[in-house]
């Protein structure tokens, strides 16, 4: 039997406070939200923030037509398997967010960019709302600048996307509300804050030492969010890269000869260890800012282990081809080139069928490989605390099983 969902907390007299401040700068007349029972689940909406694990379109809208031919996830074969057209997705498919959409009752979460523009269907953000952005760091663009990494396919890093928020925030009737029945998905965020300075050749050792100020900077947008009336956020950890396509051709290199490979997995062993060690100062800062907020429910989605679990045995989830390479690629060991990206070049082609692979492109995954994902979170199964003890998604989910 499912429990039913928790009720509701009371809302803190500072968060309170907050908001009394807050909505005496609203504009009442933009709004014509009301209140009303959750469809199917225990959140009327979501709010999300993040990269390109998350992001549902904003990267596409936020590059413009006339350089949407130089965005990979603007060109088929992206989107080919669930939407039969590229979406702005880094994917064939849908993405972890769709699935919790779907599995909670709502409507896939719209992009914030270009929201509201006919052009883009002026679609309404009632039942949930997306500010992340692909390729978006959690540090600021100008701080990754000053040590020599240029993030060149956007500057709208997390803080951006809370600022942008904000000023979403205002144009609600009942913004405490809104945030109060709402799921936050705070992430995946930090993966980039790595993967771009690897890109940009900076040492291992002085990439490790950048994760206390990612975890931090994750840390006090949390307690913005909280600050702002959220009442349950889930943050995912980063990855286990060391078994991406990308990061395999990578290690092939001349630079890293020395690497050492994990014989059950065949992952890179300190691009999995550098996962792990954000993920460990993650948890402890998650834990940090749990216990100054108790009311406030902070789930650690554990993506990590989630995923290493399919590595460790593809063949109990369907995986029967693409362990270490990928579906889209141009070629090579791992079925990755960067002079021969996937959706750029005729040589890069989709495989048959993305659900026999884990990897989509090198550096994503295929909605299959995000289902699972989906699945682990939605069942509980690597969320800490379980994500069922706070909402329990079995009776709207047929066919989902925990593992
Ligand atoms: C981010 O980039 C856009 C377009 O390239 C530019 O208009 C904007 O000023 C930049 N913002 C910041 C904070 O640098
Ligand atoms: C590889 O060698 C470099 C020095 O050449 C060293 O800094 C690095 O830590 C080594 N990496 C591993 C995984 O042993
Ligand atoms: C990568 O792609 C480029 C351009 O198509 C090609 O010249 C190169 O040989 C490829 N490298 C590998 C290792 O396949």
């Amino acid at each position: 039997m499912a429990p039913p969902c928790t009720p509701r907390n009371p809302v803190p007299p500072t968060v309170a406070l907050a908001f009394t401040l807050l909505l005496s700068i609203t504009f009442p007349a933009l709004s014509s939200r009301r209140r009303h029972s959750p469809p199917a689940g225990c959140f009327e909406s979501i709010i999300s923030f993040g990269d390109s694990l998350a992001d549902t379109g904003n990267l596409l809208r936020l590059s413009g037509s006339s350089t949407v031919s130089g965005l990979a996830s603007a060109r088929l074969p992206y989107g080919e398997t669930f939407f039969h057209r590229p979406t702005g997705r880094f994917s064939d498919g849908r993405l972890v967010i769709d699935f919790i959409a779907e599995s909670l009752g709502l409507p896939l979460v719209p992009p914030y960019v270009g929201g509201g523009d006919s052009k883009f269907g002026g679609q309404s953000f009632d039942k949930g709302v997306n500010f992340a952005v692909a390729g978006a760091t959690a540090l600021d663009a100008e701080y990754l600048k000053e040590m020599g990494v240029y993030n060149l396919y956007t500057n709208a890093s997390l803080g951006v996307q809370i600022e942008w928020f904000k000023q979403f925030l205002v144009t609600l009737q009942d913004g405490k509300i809104f945030m109060e029945n709402s799921l936050v998905l705070l992430g995946e965020i930090g993966g980039n804050d790595y993967n771009l300075p690897l890109d940009f050749g900076m040492r291992p050792e002085q990439v490790r030492s950048l994760a206390p100020a990612i975890v931090r900077y994750i840390g006090s947008t949390l307690q913005e969010l909280i600050q702002l009336g959220a009442k349950t956020i889930l943050v995912p950890g980063n990855f286990p890269i060391g078994c991406f396509p990308g990061f395999l051709t990578m290690s092939n290199s001349d630079n890293y000869k020395n690497s050492t490979y994990d014989p059950k997995t065949g992952c890179v062993n300190w691009l999995n260890e550098l996962s792990i060690h954000h993920n460990e100062l993650l948890q402890k800062e998650l834990n940090r800012v749990q216990g100054l907020h108790p009311r406030v429910s902070i789930i650690y989605a554990d993506y990590y282990n989630a995923l290493l679990k399919i590595y460790l045995s593809p063949r109990e989830f369907g995986i029967g081809k693409g362990m270490l390479s990928a579906c889209c690629g141009g070629g090579g060991p791992f079925n990755f080139n960067k002079s021969s990206l996937c959706g750029f070049s005729l040589q890069a082609k989709s495989c048959e069928d993305p659900s026999l692979y884990i990897s989509w492109d090198g550096l994503h995954l295929t909605e299959v490989a995000y289902k699972f994902l989906a699945q682990a979170i939605l069942g509980g199964h690597h969320t800490v605390p379980h994500f069922n003890s706070i909402c329990s998604f079995t009776s709207q989910v047929t066919g989902f099983y925990e593992y």
